[in-house]
């Protein structure tokens, strides 16, 4: 891949739009200090989560949390101290029917408020009507080969506005999407290196590319459906102790399209301002009270305060914008 062209490429092409681009980056901050909306210590009750991997936050700002340990989806209403289990079972028991969940690793809603459940561990999407905790078989079956009816260890989704699924599905190393009602879905991209992928976002006012969370190269890489390599990957940061990536887990968008990533080994937030290749810090744990320490997932409220979940406790801290 002609990766240096590419770089000469994007760094002529920011010098040229640097001066012109409307800067939202210089009007985001938030305040460092963060405050604990859920989660105490790690375990299972109610007030606990037990290394969640995932945030969702709906328009009414509630949160919803994949339990991932507790194999359980939690909801949680801005200011309550507890925890409703909407998917899979309270105390935490694992299982493969229609009301339990093994390993739930991420999450998203359709238009019409289903809620549709990355069921990892049972190698399936579950689809959750409002209000029900019995869950659909959308995509997967209970077998886990390399069919295309099937899913293997997939790890994260995203959904387009006609509620077309796409599904990072990394135990066959590849991208699938499903659209409604499909039995099977349609490959979009496949490369073996697809083998530690964690997060998955479509990219903005684009409709085939897609950011793909790498652990294992440490980078956000950026492809395009049906490409044999990627178009670009950001890896650096702007900052002076750790200038890359180290273990990056969850990514989120703000509406601008400015791209966030969780770094969960530096133990900070850094930021991708649109169309840029060097990430700035805007959340960095510094022995911090509550703990910014391995954070691993991040969303917005309406307010765009920024919140993590951090694994150290097992905790959702937000940061308030500034
Ligand atoms: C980012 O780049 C695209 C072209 O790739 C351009 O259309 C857009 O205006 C740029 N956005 C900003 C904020 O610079
Ligand atoms: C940040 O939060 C702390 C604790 O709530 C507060 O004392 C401080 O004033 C806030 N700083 C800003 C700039 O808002
Ligand atoms: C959001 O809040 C409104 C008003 O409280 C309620 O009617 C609606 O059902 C809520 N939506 C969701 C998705 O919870
Ligand atoms: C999917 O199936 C449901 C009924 O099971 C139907 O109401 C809906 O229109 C179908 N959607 C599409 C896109 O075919
Ligand atoms: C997969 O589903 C698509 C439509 O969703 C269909 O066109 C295609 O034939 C299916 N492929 C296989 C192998 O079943
Ligand atoms: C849906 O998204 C596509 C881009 O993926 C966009 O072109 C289209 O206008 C959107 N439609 C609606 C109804 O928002
Ligand atoms: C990304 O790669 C695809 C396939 O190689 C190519 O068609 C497309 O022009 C590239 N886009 C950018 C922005 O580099
Ligand atoms: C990195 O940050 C320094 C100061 O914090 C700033 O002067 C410099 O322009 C930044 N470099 C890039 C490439 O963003
Ligand atoms: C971390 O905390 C120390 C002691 O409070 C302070 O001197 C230092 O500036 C802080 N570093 C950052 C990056 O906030």
């Amino acid at each position: 891949m002609h990766e240096d062209l590419l770089t000469i490429f994007v760094c002529i092409y920011l010098a040229i739009t640097t001066t012109t681009a409307f800067n939202s980056c210089n009007s985001l901050r938030w305040n460092q200090t963060g405050q604990i909306v859920a989660g105490t210590t790690p375990g299972s009750n109610a007030n606990q989560l037990k290394n969640p991997t995932c945030l969702y936050i709906d328009n009414n700002n509630t949160l919803y949390i994949c339990d991932h340990d507790n194999n359980r989806v939690q909801k949680w209403i801005q200011g309550a101290t507890t925890g409703v289990t909407v998917a899979g079972d309270s105390t935490g028991t694992q299982g493969s029917t229609s009301t339990l969940l093994k390993t739930p690793i991420d999450l998203t809603f359709d238009e019409n408020g289903f809620m549709y459940v990355v069921d990892n561990g049972n190698n399936r999407l579950q689809r959750f009507a409002s209000g029900s905790t019995s869950g659909t078989t959308v995509a997967g079956t209970t077998a886990s080969t390399n069919a295309l009816t099937d899913l293997k260890q997939p790890t994260a989704i995203d959904i387009d506005n006609t509620s077309n699924l796409y599904i990072l599905d990394m135990g066959n190393t590849r991208l699938v999407e499903w659209t409604p009602n499909a039995t099977n879905g349609t490959l979009l991209i496949s490369d073996s290196s697809l083998n530690n992928v964690y997060g998955m976002i479509r990219v903005p006012y684009s409709s085939n590319q897609v950011y793909m969370c790498d652990q294992g190269s440490n980078k956000i890489r950026v492809w395009t459906f049906g490409a044999s390599s990627q178009n670009m990957s950001l890896q650096t940061v702007n900052d002076s102790q750790h200038n890359t990536l180290n273990n990056p887990t969850g990514i989120v968008l703000d509406p601008y399209g400015n791209l966030y990533v969780a770094d969960r080994d530096n133990d900070r937030i850094v930021m991708y301002c649109v169309n840029s290749t060097v990430g700035i810090v805007v959340a960095e744990d510094n022995n911090s009270v509550p703990s910014l320490k391995k954070p691993v997932a991040l969303a917005f409220d309406s307010d765009l305060n920024l919140y993590l979940l951090s694994t150290n406790n097992g905790q959702v801290v937000k940061l308030p914008r500034i």
